[in-house]
């Protein structure tokens, strides 16, 4: 079942705000660049292809009170400043370095009066590769899975992290739709619940059958229950294919590992960062530590409590029995992404 996710038309950028899913759907317009630099932030947009996706057209909207005659050397110097802002809005999924380092390229060729086409054009492009994307890693991880397949999936990897179909959750999505049988496990993705929140009410738009789970059960669940594989996506691939996804991933592979599960990484190239050899040089982002020990503003602790909220963290190549990107099923455990797959 279709909804919107994002659409830029007319210079006008509208995005689907997460923060009160499952509760509300509102498609919220971003006016300006401190909304766009705000959505990002607070996770009204999130998942890393559509971070990438959200920063290509909000440098767009960071240059939408120029006027179209604006000379190209001042475009380019505020563009700049744009791309400069959006860049520190979230460090780990390096997607959103990658659009704005496309953006920034469009920026330093501009040359005539139409700046606003070229750049338009280019944020389009962007994401109109990222659901082209998808669809194939859908056909590639389909592969991997068989009719009646319980699954455990970790954070929100669907529709609503890339805008397209997904990654990890868009292949058991068609999976499902294409073989049945599925069935889903989704962990609730503590401190921000973005499996609660998001990836159910994903499941339940596309009629996958799907069981909540807390982060703390799926151990348990694979001893008791029996799971037969592990779908997450990922926010930074290092070359050597260590992956940085949302935080308890590590956990989930390494309980994964010790039940016999295989554990897949679902992400397409734009995930991929060659420059960096392992998952040691991944930056992680840490967040509010109130989202730990005040969930949704209800305190849960005493108030002086020290507290560490890494949004994510670092699964070692050698946990992970395949990546999956549109370029195909790389099977490890030893990878080597020193330069993009699509440059092979
Ligand atoms: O903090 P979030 O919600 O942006 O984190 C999202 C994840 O960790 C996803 O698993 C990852 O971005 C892959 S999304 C296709």
């Amino acid at each position: 079942m279709a909804y919107r996710v994002v659409q830029y038309e007319n210079g006008r950028l509208h995005v689907l705000d997460q923060t009160v899913l499952p509760h509300q759907e509102n498609f919220v317009e971003l006016e300006n660049l401190a909304q766009v630099e705000h959505a990002i932030r607070t996770l009204q947009v999130r998942g890393a292809p559509l971070i990438g996706v959200t920063a290509g057209f909000g440098v767009c909207v960071g240059l939408k009170e120029l006027p179209d005659d604006t000379p190209a050397d001042q475009v380019r110097s505020r563009g700049r400043e744009v791309v400069e802002r959006l860049s520190r809005t979230r460090p780990t999924a390096v997607n959103l370095f990658w659009a704005l380092e496309r953006m920034a390229a469009v920026l330093a060729g501009l040359d005539g009066p139409n700046w606003r086409s070229a750049l338009d054009a280019e944020a389009e492009a962007i994401f109109r590769e990222t659901l082209d994307q998808d669809a194939r890693m859908a056909d590639h991880g389909m592969q991997l899975l068989s009719a009646g397949e319980r699954a455990i999936t970790h954070c929100n990897t669907g529709p609503l992290a890339t805008g397209g179909g997904g990654t990890a959750l868009g292949v058991l999505i068609e999976a499902h739709r294409r073989l049945g049988g599925l069935h889903v496990y989704a962990d609730e993705t503590r401190p921000r619940w973005q499996g609660a929140h998001l990836t159910t009410w994903e499941l339940m738009r596309h009629g996958v059958p799907h069981t909540l789970i807390c982060d703390n059960m799926a151990a348990a669940l694979m001893r008791t229950r029996g799971v037969d594989s592990v779908w997450v996506g990922a926010d930074r691939i290092a070359a050597n294919g260590d992956t940085a996804n949302k935080i308890g991933t590590y956990g989930l592979a390494v309980a994964a590992r010790h039940h016999g599960v295989p554990f897949y990484v679902v992400a397409p190239t734009s995930t991929i960062d060659p420059a960096l050899e392992s998952g040691e040089g991944i930056p992680i982002e840490e967040r509010d530590p109130a989202e730990v020990s005040a969930p949704g503003g209800h305190r849960i602790s005493p108030g002086d409590t020290p507290v560490w909220n890494p949004a994510f963290d670092v699964t070692p190549a050698e946990l992970v029995s395949a990546i999956i990107t549109e370029q195909g099923v790389f099977r490890g455990p030893e990878y080597d992404f020193r330069r993009p797959p699509s440059e092979e």
